[in-house]
């Protein structure tokens, strides 16, 4: 072994992704297997898993329906490339999807991540534009804590700071709108806050000015802000957005890698809030994550574009080797069947009550200045320690973990999504447990 100084430096040979990998690998947090809504770790502790993995286990872990159609298909055919190829199975799911959306959205390009289906996304914007005459549209707009992935795309039109900052230059030519929440105003608000939207969408017709709108590609926003720890945009901001982005000729996408597949009780967010955006990335739930996998949906007149409005040959200058992975696709057409055939998203929806109702029984505790919540996910503003950011709510993360839950915590925030076939009576030990953690926390 290359790095062994100590009893845990068998753990340095793997440097791992948005962790303190200091402190991990000096008290490690390791799983060996999962099962439904529990993890189990390697010193042999149930862990409720009251994160969905990373917003992406939506249907429990390792279904035994995606795990046979995994291995089926490992044993039929293992890969097939889909440049100049396809199988039936990836028509199939992109047709499984594209039923899914609202209006025109679909024609579904096979990503495999989410941060590839962001950097998709924006290619696809800059060339429709290109394509459709006008060129000048190249600008991007993101929003300030909008998490989009790690691509350099990605990074650009996100907003949160430590993800951007080591990063040099990043795409030129994009603006931020504000961040859409008001904790002064909107804290403890049940599902959408009520301020005026327009509060947050001004500076977006601000920016219209500036540059004017012919040299404006896209806007590009997380329909639920989720990384930056599960805020609600207030009532009518994506209706608003919409009416803006449309009057001007900016495509608007939606990055819905957390919230398609049924997050917040419908196959999408735009069926949710009743928007349709020209573009939507998808990822994590399409097939439960048990295999990598993301995609982008497109407008028919996007689709159009490219395919009318090129020479003959590709039409699209992009593509992945392991777009539409034979293991990928199958996973997600078993995922999908699932989600149809035992009514998932009805079921979060019928629920999607009792568990706003459990969010906000917190308040009150120690700790805890704000609560959030839309279907099934949550979020807590845990109160700074010594002015530190995130000091405490990393603390709060690491005492749910000891006290048998697994959430997440992002700068002050904590947040919180149930495997989505949680039922009433499975929600309540992730309560129990988040009201012990929050007593017991300094
Ligand atoms: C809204 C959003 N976009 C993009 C991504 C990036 O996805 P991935 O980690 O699969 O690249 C995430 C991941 O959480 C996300 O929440």
């Amino acid at each position: 072994m290359k790095n062994a100084d100590n009893k845990n430096d068998h753990l340095a040979a793997y440097w791992m992704p948005f962790t303190p990998n200091r402190t991990f690998k000096e008290s490690p947090r390791l799983y060996k297997s999962a099962k439904g809504l529990y993890y189990e770790t390697a010193d042999g502790r149930k862990i409720l898993d009251a994160f969905s993995g990373l917003w992406c286990s939506n249907l429990g872990h390792c279904h035994p329906k995606i795990t046979e159609a995994i291995q089926n298909q490992a044993a039929k055919m293992d890969y097939s490339t889909a440049f100049n190829f396809g199988h039936e199975a990836a028509f199939e799911l992109a047709n499984v999807v594209a039923a899914q959306f609202p209006g025109d959205l679909g024609h579904v390009f096979f990503t495999n991540s989410g941060s590839e289906a962001v950097d998709t996304a924006l290619k696809m914007a800059l060339a429709y534009h290109r394509i459709n005459g006008e060129g000048t549209r190249t600008r991007l707009i993101g929003r300030v804590n909008g998490y989009h992935g790690v691509g350099f795309g990605g990074i650009s039109v996100g907003g949160m700071v430590n993800n951007r900052k080591f990063f040099g230059t990043l795409l030129s030519g994009v603006d931020h709108l504000p961040f859409p929440y008001n904790p002064n105003e909107d804290a403890f608000s049940r599902g959408e806050p009520n301020s005026d939207p327009m509060i947050y969408l001004k500076e977006l017709e601000q920016i219209i000015t500036l540059h004017d709108a012919s040299t404006i590609a896209a806007v590009i926003v997380e329909p639920m802000v989720g990384s930056a720890g599960m805020y609600v945009p207030p009532k009518g901001y994506l209706k608003k957005l919409r009416e803006i982005t449309q009057k001007h000729g900016i495509l608007l996408i939606f990055d819905e890698v957390i919230t398609a597949f049924g997050r917040l009780g419908a196959a999408n967010a735009a069926t949710y809030f009743g928007v349709t955006p020209d573009i939507c990335t998808m990822a994590k739930g399409i097939n439960n994550a048990a295999v990598p996998m993301g995609g982008v949906i497109a407008s028919k007149k996007i689709y159009d574009t490219f395919i009318d409005g090129t020479k003959a040959g590709i039409e699209f200058f992009h593509g992945y080797t392991y777009s539409a992975h034979p293991l990928a696709v199958a996973a997600a057409l078993a995922a999908q069947e699932i989600y149809d055939e035992e009514n998932i998203y009805q079921r979060v929806t019928e629920n999607a009550q009792y568990f706003e109702d459990a969010m906000h029984s917190l308040k009150g505790l120690p700790h805890i200045t704000d609560i959030r919540n839309i279907g099934y996910a949550g979020g807590l503003t845990i109160a700074q320690r010594d002015g530190v950011v995130g000091a405490r709510a990393y603390d709060f993360f690491l005492k749910a973990f000891e006290n048998g839950i697994g959430v997440r915590s992002n700068g002050d925030s904590i947040a919180i999504a149930p495997i989505l076939t949680s039922s009433r009576a499975e929600l309540d030990p992730i309560f129990d447990v988040l009201r012990k953690t929050a007593n017991e926390i300094s």
